[in-house]
């Protein structure tokens, strides 16, 4: 859960930051920022203990966000970006979903807000994979962010057992990482703070 905590610092880093939306939570860790701030939280399962969280879940998809323009200081969204299109959890194929919830977030947040994410990268090419998660090449992570109408502020990468590594350390896929139900051991992280361009 270390990204977590990356997340928060970064937010604990922000002046004025009141009104935060995350999609696809860690609730143990929402509950907690929520205690800092007013919270919206979106996500296209259900959880049976939502009527007792301290903000308000939305059943919905990230492809289409139901809040307003500018409504947001900061989006996060760690462990999210990999998943869009690639039918898991029950949605359809879409190789373009990515782009379609990194513009959505740029739409909610405000003209000063930051969106913060986590998500796995490797070096050259990206890999798509369907029912599972998608590797980002950097180019095309970057490409996909501007063409968003995002910018990207910072970006650090970890190395799978988490120790910060420059981007030309990035691991290839061994594809261990195709077993379903493998963890994360064999895949670098990209951390990455981004604004409204
Ligand atoms: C791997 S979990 C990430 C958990 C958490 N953010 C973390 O970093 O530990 C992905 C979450 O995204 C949600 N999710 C998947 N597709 C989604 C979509 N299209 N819109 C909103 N939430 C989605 C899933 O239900 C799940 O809760």
């Amino acid at each position: 859960m270390f990204w977590l905590g990356w997340i928060s610092r970064n937010l604990r880093d922000k002046q004025n930051t009141k009104r935060i939306l995350d999609i696809g939570s860690n609730i143990f860790w929402l509950i907690g920022i929520a205690s800092n701030y007013e919270v919206d939280m979106v996500d296209v399962r259900d959880h049976p203990l939502a009527d007792y969280f301290p903000f308000k879940m939305t059943i919905g998809d990230a492809v289409s966000l139901p809040f307003e323009d500018n409504s947001f200081d900061a989006v996060t969204f760690p462990q999210l970006l990999h998943w869009m299109g690639t039918a898991a959890y029950g949605r359809e194929i879409d190789v373009n979903a990515d782009h379609a919830v990194l513009s959505e977030i740029a739409r909610v947040m405000k003209a000063d807000g930051i969106g913060l994410f986590i998500t796995f990268v490797v070096p050259g090419s990206g890999v798509f994979k369907i029912g599972g998660r998608r590797l980002y090449g950097i180019e095309d992570l970057e490409t996909t962010i501007r063409r968003a109408g995002l910018k990207i502020v910072e970006i650090v990468y970890y190395s799978p057992t988490f120790q910060q590594i420059p981007e030309g350390k990035l691991v290839a896929p061994t594809g261990r990482e195709l077993v379903t139900g493998n963890p994360d051991e064999d895949i670098c992280w990209a951390f990455l703070k981004v604004a409204k361009s």
